[in-house]
């Protein structure tokens, strides 16, 4: 069988950081990096600025897809940053030297002072990116948010089968309101990424799921297959597609790059479970972006806080440079001295850094082994069995619904 690398992208790679259903990398401009490409500079990450900060402004969420990035325990909404606290932190960003905001959640659009905090932070020169699955949008609000400044639109779609949809976001018309504001961000000239995250129970309709993307006028289609992190963990067995399935998504994805050149760009990401070497989870480890929870906590990645030992300052109490240049959550697994072998002799420890931390710590028990999709990890096999044997199930499980204040099956 074969096996292939990790991710495979038109001009970005992808981490897994994201939203309410978005698994992946907030996607940028064209030709954006979401970090730094690997250059073997034994230069330190902290003496450069992160590129990109991930804001996740709230929780809350209307829907309740079972892939959620979220955290299985969320913080409240009466914990979340105020509206001034986000504005500061965004120019403390800006002065920082990010260049790129990615509004998240939950869903961001929950947050009443969403045009405020675009603006500030427009004001400050980042670009602005809303990560949204859009079924609070209305056209008055979207307008205004293009007048605050707002650069680009995100919007993650769980299937482009009406009930299928409803039955993975546990939303009912959600589908008829992301095509509406599809309509709206052509009518108002926005650039517009389509987010798909792949699994088992959509993988079967992605030829119309491309096809959705370029009627609705999306310049960026990110075929996501799901990675296994939080809730998507939680709900493994009932969202992994066997490899015959995943190869075939790269087969119809080739397809429809060749098909649609020039008139939409296509992001793919592999699942972890079926890649031969690991993905340059964040770009490496402190070394290209933050994420913020809706409380104020940093973090070098959105699931970091699973792995026990880390301190996590809060904006609330340091400025984020102090953060990113002396954090000792950044400090721990930056760079590669951390490392242990294989990777320590390893001629891509700068490319990958190694794999996931989060994901050799959920999976082996020890954050500083090497990422188990590596095909080097003496864990792989195993891995490898894992997926295979929990995609051939023929009655997968009930989803475990995200939601706030606990887990409904
Ligand atoms: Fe990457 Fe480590 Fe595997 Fe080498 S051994 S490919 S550095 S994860
Ligand atoms: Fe990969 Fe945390 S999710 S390092």
């Amino acid at each position: 069988m074969n096996e292939i690398e990790p991710v495979v992208a038109e001009g970005a790679h992808s981490s897994s950081s994201g939203a309410e259903g978005a698994q992946t990398s907030p996607r940028i401009a064209e030709g954006a990096q979401a970090w730094p490409r690997a250059d073997h500079s034994t230069e330190p990450a902290c003496g450069r600025a992160p590129m990109g900060l991930l804001a996740e402004l709230t929780y809350r969420c209307p829907l309740q897809c079972p892939y959620c990035s979220n955290p299985l325990e969320m913080d409240k909404p009466s914990t979340e940053l105020s509206t001034a606290e986000w504005q500061r932190v965004f120019k403390e960003a800006a002065e920082l030297g990010i260049l790129q905001l990615h509004l998240s959640g939950g869903e961001p659009t929950a947050r009443k002072d969403l045009e405020e905090l675009v603006k500030t932070a427009s004001q400050s020169g980042m670009y602005t990116n809303l990560i949204t699955a859009g079924v609070l949008l209305t056209k008055d609000r979207l307008k205004a948010l293009q007048d605050a400044g707002l650069d680009h639109l995100q919007l993650s779609i769980q299937d482009v089968d009406e009930a299928n949809a409803e039955k993975i976001s546990a939303y009912k018309g959600g589908l008829a309101k992301k095509r509406e504001l599809c309509g709206w961000m052509h009518a108002l000239g926005m650039p517009l990424t389509v987010n798909a995250p792949i699994h088992r129970a959509n993988i079967e309709n992605l030829p119309a799921i491309v096809e959705f993307a370029v009627a609705m006028g999306a310049n960026r289609l990110e075929v996501a297959h799901v990675q296994y992190y939080a809730w998507a963990l939680k709900n493994r067995a009932a969202l992994m597609p066997t490899r015959e399935q995943m190869m075939k998504t790269v087969e119809i994805v080739d397809a429809a790059k060749e098909k649609y050149k020039g008139i939409m760009v296509f992001d793919f990401v592999v699942p972890d479970y079926y890649a031969s070497r690991p993905k340059p989870c964040m770009g490496g480890w402190g070394r290209g972006s933050m994420n913020i929870t809706p409380s104020g906590r940093v973090l070098p990645c959105h699931a970091a806080e699973s792995i026990p030992g880390l301190e996590f300052d809060n904006v609330r109490n340091k400025s984020l440079s102090d953060i990113w240049l002396t954090g000792q959550a950044f400090e721990k697994y930056r760079g590669t001295s951390w490392m242990k072998e294989p990777c320590r002799s390893c001629d891509r420890r700068e490319i990958d850094w190694g794999g996931c931390r989060c994901q050799a710590m959920m999976m082996t028990g020890d954050p500083t082994n090497v990422d188990p999709a590596c095909g080097l990890s003496p864990r792989h096999a195993e891995f490898v069995a894992l997926a295979t044997a929990e995609s051939h199930v023929t009655t997968p499980p009930p989803f475990v619904y995200r939601r706030l204040g606990g887990t409904v099956g």
